[in-house]
């Protein structure tokens, strides 16, 4: 099966398009339908997870022959233009490359020229927080004195490097980690579409690996139909990929549970067998833990767990023998030595010893059951004395 790049092919056209931004594409259809649009947006967070798509489709919306719209056209020129970046008024530069804005000039003759033909003239600045500061301090003077129907949309994976000056000029967007229950039913829509054979059950381990970028998603599809047969099983990706298996992220859960070292230690050692690399085994595992402690103490826990783990009810029958406040003591304890288990040379005994700690806290009764058995003892001391004298 030939490969290629389903990312590029499947960048989303419309609003309705993009996967897990809801909030985000709404409030920018708003604006546009009440006609409350400002000078500049700013699209943060994690990479591939949607902000160069939902800058073009914003610009079609805004410049659509039949717009401002919330639902462009696709076919006008403005449109197809966009959608080909060849469009004479939007301008697309990345910070980050070639074409980047070096210097102050550069960007304020781009945009001294108004629009040349259409409603807006828009400038994309991906990877905005790559701008020079010569170039950052002509970007703050257009801001500040923004020419008619000049649009910005900066995009950035990194909001901790854009200058307040900038950010407080501007409408900021966070786009957030895709829900991977998501990113699995777009797989399935994916592969429907281009006829691609794949267990149902392997989409799942798919979506875990990318980490709620959908970008990653599909590379990582493109790479597994790369290197598989005809039909594509959750056998293949999980040698692919190298993901821990559901059932070993419970057993390591349930040997915690039940005070069980010895099988802790067998679990760990057959994921060294098999070549796991133990950071994601650990990264996984602290998921386990902190998706746990979702489903215990939320009610709709659906949209906020990152992965569902195993299809029976071996994880639900785990959280009950589990209490909440012992949850929060183990994902404690393995943010705590997140740092020192990176570091460690031996990343097998480092993993090993976090369990035992963990193990080690749970032997430690907490102290209200503590307060609780010795009030109960004493009750019952006081009955049976009374028993005693009748
Ligand atoms: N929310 C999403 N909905 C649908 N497809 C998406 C989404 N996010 C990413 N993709 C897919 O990933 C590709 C890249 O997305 P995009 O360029 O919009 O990401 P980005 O957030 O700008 O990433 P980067 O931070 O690396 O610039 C798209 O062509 C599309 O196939
Ligand atoms: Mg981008
Ligand atoms: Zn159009």
């Amino acid at each position: 099966m030939a490969s290629k790049v389903t990312a590029l092919a499947w960048r989303p056209q419309t609003f309705e398009d993009v996967v897990g931004q809801e909030v985000i594409t709404r409030t920018l259809q708003n604006a546009i339908q009440s006609d409350r649009l400002h000078h500049a947006y700013l699209f943060s967070g994690l990479r591939g997870s949607g902000k160069t798509s939902t800058a073009r489709i914003f610009a079609k919306a805004l410049n659509c022959e039949q717009g401002p719209t919330a639902t462009p056209c696709l076919t006008c020129v403005p449109c197809t233009e966009i959608k080909q970046g060849n469009a004479l008024d939007v301008v697309e530069i990345d910070a980050a490359s070639n074409n980047s804005v070096d210097n102050v000039r550069e960007l304020r003759e781009w945009v001294r020229y108004a629009s040349a033909r259409d409603r807006f003239k828009i400038f994309i600045i991906d990877e905005v927080h790559m701008l020079s500061t010569s170039a950052f301090n002509a970007l703050l003077k257009t801001l500040e004195e923004p020419p008619p129907n000049v649009i910005f949309i900066m995009a950035t994976t990194e909001l901790h490097k854009i200058p307040a000056t900038i950010l407080s000029r501007s409408q900021q967007f966070d786009f957030r980690q895709i829900p991977l229950f998501k990113i699995e039913d777009h797989l399935k829509k994916i592969a429907d579409a281009e006829k691609i054979q794949i267990d149902i059950d392997a989409l799942p381990l798919i979506a875990q690996s990318s980490g709620g970028s959908l970008r990653d998603a599909l590379s990582i599809f493109d790479q597994v139909i790369a290197a598989s047969n005809e039909q594509i099983t959750r056998l293949d990706v999980q040698s692919i990929l190298g993901v821990v298996e559901d059932a070993t992220l419970l057993d390591l859960l349930d040997a915690i549970i039940h005070l069980a070292p010895e099988k802790m230690f067998n679990r760990v050692g057959e994921l060294v067998h098999y070549g796991h690399d133990l950071r994601l085994v650990y990264d996984a595992f602290t998921g386990l833990i902190r998706d746990s402690l979702v489903l215990k103490t939320t009610q709709n826990a659906s949209d906020m767990v990152m992965r569902k783990y195993g299809h029976g009810s071996q994880h639900e029958d785990l959280l009950t023998k589990i209490t909440d406040a012992d949850l929060i003591r183990i994902l404690d304890l393995l943010v705590q030595n997140e740092s020192m288990f990176r570091a460690a040379n031996e990343p097998r005994y480092a993993f090993e010893l976090v369990l035992l700690k963990i193990m080690e806290l749970k032997r430690l009764v907490p102290l209200e059951t503590l307060i609780n058995d010795l009030k109960r003892l004493g009750s019952e001391g006081l009955t049976e004395k009374k028993n005693e004298a009748t």
